[in-house]
């Protein structure tokens, strides 16, 4: 048994010494490693023996198989790699794989998302296709009413409401609808911000883009005041402009709230010193914002009587222009790698 073993094991490497094909690899692996070759008829073998003869043979000769089988490996490796049995050679260098990241609108969307969850906000959504009323007329903006010129869209017309009515669908103008869906369904008190795609029918230049973003916020609780849009507004504008940053308040008319005011902020380029960007005036307008009208609160199904609340909307797209310098908004939905890669 012993030398069956060992005639083997020198036949067997002196066959693979002088393998230099497939078609060798292939018939020694079928004459001796399959299933019903050589090696294997031996492994059976052994259950013949006597169980001390079993236990000597069997150590050995599973050594055996695992030499040869390691001789055969290594030969194999060598004929189909061609490469002396060295599968890898892990000096080379790698092939670079091009990897995509996110467009410069969802990176700072991300950042104000995370800025707001730390105050306790939600971040929510809204469809971008909107019904008319949910876009304007909730938002006390009501047909025929001169605010309307005021945002001019893609009308979309023939759903059917529930009641079977037709309904006119628009692109929404703005994320402020979603405040109406928001109140609607979680009722107050309401912290939430909803960053959206919106839609306006312009003739598109530098400044102006028929797509862009926004997010919207809105807080409804009882005592709601101007003082908390203020010391909120002022703390969203430190973190995303830097601490020395100055918030200035100045009223302008949105039907949506009362008072409303712009929310202008120093400008982070000269510090409010004045330049290019801030058109010499020290200060950047960033922010609509108020104090929601009660229409609007009745709109989405809140008592005035008992609850108040803020809104304010930002502009994502104009965030990001200027926290990138990019003074065409049109680039922003151009897919121009070779604008997108730099970011
Ligand atoms: N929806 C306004 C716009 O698109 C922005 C805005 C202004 C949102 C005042 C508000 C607000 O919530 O209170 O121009």
């Amino acid at each position: 048994m012993k030398n069956r073993l060992q005639t083997l094991k020198n036949e067997i490497l002196e066959k693979i010494n002088e393998i230099k094909s497939e078609a060798d690899l292939k018939e020694i692996e079928l004459k001796y490693f399959s299933r019903k070759g050589e090696i294997n008829q031996i492994m059976h073998s052994l259950k013949d023996l006597d169980l001390e003869l079993r236990k000597e043979f069997g150590v050995l000769a599973n050594q055996t198989k695992k030499e040869l089988e390691e001789a055969f490996t290594k030969a194999k490796n060598s004929i189909l790699n061609n490469n002396d049995g060295e599968i890898l050679d892990v000096t080379l260098p790698g092939v670079n794989m091009k990897r995509g990241h996110l467009h410069p609108i969802t990176i700072i969307q991300k950042e104000v998302e995370d800025l707001f969850s730390s105050l306790g906000f939600s971040i929510i959504s809204g469809p971008e296709l909107e019904s008319d009323y949910f876009n304007f007329t909730a938002l006390n903006i009501p047909p025929f009413h001169p605010a309307r010129d005021m945002q001019d869209t893609f009308y979309v017309t023939s759903a059917k409401d529930d009641n079977q009515e037709e309904l006119d669908l628009v692109m929404r103008t703005h994320t402020s609808p979603v405040q109406i869906r928001a109140m609607r369904k979680f009722g107050a008190p309401l912290k939430a911000i909803i960053p959206g795609r919106c839609f306006r029918n312009e003739a598109t230049d530098a400044r102006h883009e028929h797509t862009f973003y926004q997010f919207e916020g809105l807080m409804v609780g009882e005592d709601i005041n101007f003082a908390n849009l203020k010391s909120l507004l002022e703390i969203v504008g430190k973190k995303i402009f830097g601490p020395n940053t100055k918030l200035r308040m100045r009223p302008k008319f949105y039907p949506f709230v009362e008072p409303g005011n712009n929310g202008e902020y120093t400008c982070f380029l000269c510090s409010g010193k004045g330049c290019k960007v801030c058109k010499q005036t020290g200060w950047l307008e960033i922010v609509g914002a108020g104090l929601i009208h009660p229409n609007v609160l009745r709109a989405g199904g809140i008592d005035p009587e008992k609850y108040s609340g803020l809104a304010f909307g930002f502009g994502l797209t104009r965030l990001a222009m200027l926290k990138y310098g990019v003074n065409d908004v049109r680039l922003f939905n151009s897919g121009d790698l070779k604008f997108l890669q730099q970011f």
